[in-house]
């Protein structure tokens, strides 16, 4: 298994779409906050989502995600399916992507790079550890993200 990239612009800049579920129940949204890294001797990929997205429903429920990176042509999709809740459209039939099997879970053709992730751990983030200023900016509403760890157990290059 190997994936190489500039870790910090591949979130934050390139962005990513998380995905859950089977072929006839999934929910796919995009995400920029993300890591790669190693915990208890494995590979793993960390995700943080807000208890309010449809997609934390398919966390919660599934036992595998995926993360999938795209060429940049798809940003447009991306924004897309990042404004977009899967409650307000069919994010199958919407997002201008094509869906696949990928692992035990899901993903989309057009990706470049997908990890396929056993759901390993997760945490709520709680304002009580955070910085203040953090707390102020990106939680007035009380939102609060979940962090979901992942083992990487494939990683699909198309
Ligand atoms: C560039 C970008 C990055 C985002 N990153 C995250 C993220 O890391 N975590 C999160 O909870 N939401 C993030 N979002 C917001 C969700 O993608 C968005 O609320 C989406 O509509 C949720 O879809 P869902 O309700 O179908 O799950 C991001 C949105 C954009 C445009």
């Amino acid at each position: 298994m190997e994936f190489t990239t500039d870790i910090f612009s591949q979130f934050d800049k390139k962005w990513a779409l998380l995905t859950a579920g089977t072929e006839d129940d999934f929910n796919t949204m995009t995400i920029s906050w993300g890591g790669l890294g190693t915990i208890w001797n494995k590979p793993v990929a960390t995700v943080y989502v807000r208890e309010s997205r449809y997609t934390h429903d398919f966390m919660d429920k599934n036992e595998f995600f995926t993360v999938s990176f795209y060429p940049e042509r798809y940003k447009k999709e991306l924004g897309v399916l990042g404004a977009k809740s899967g409650r307000e459209m069919d994010k199958m039939k919407g997002s201008g992507l094509t869906a696949v099997k990928a692992g035990n879970s899901m993903s989309f053709k057009e990706a470049e790079v997908t990890l396929v992730c056993r759901k390993l751990f997760m945490q709520r983030l709680i304002k009580e550890n955070m910085p203040e200023d953090v707390v102020k900016s990106l939680y007035a509403d009380n939102d609060f993200h979940d962090m979901y760890i992942g083992e990487v157990t494939e990683i699909l290059k198309q």
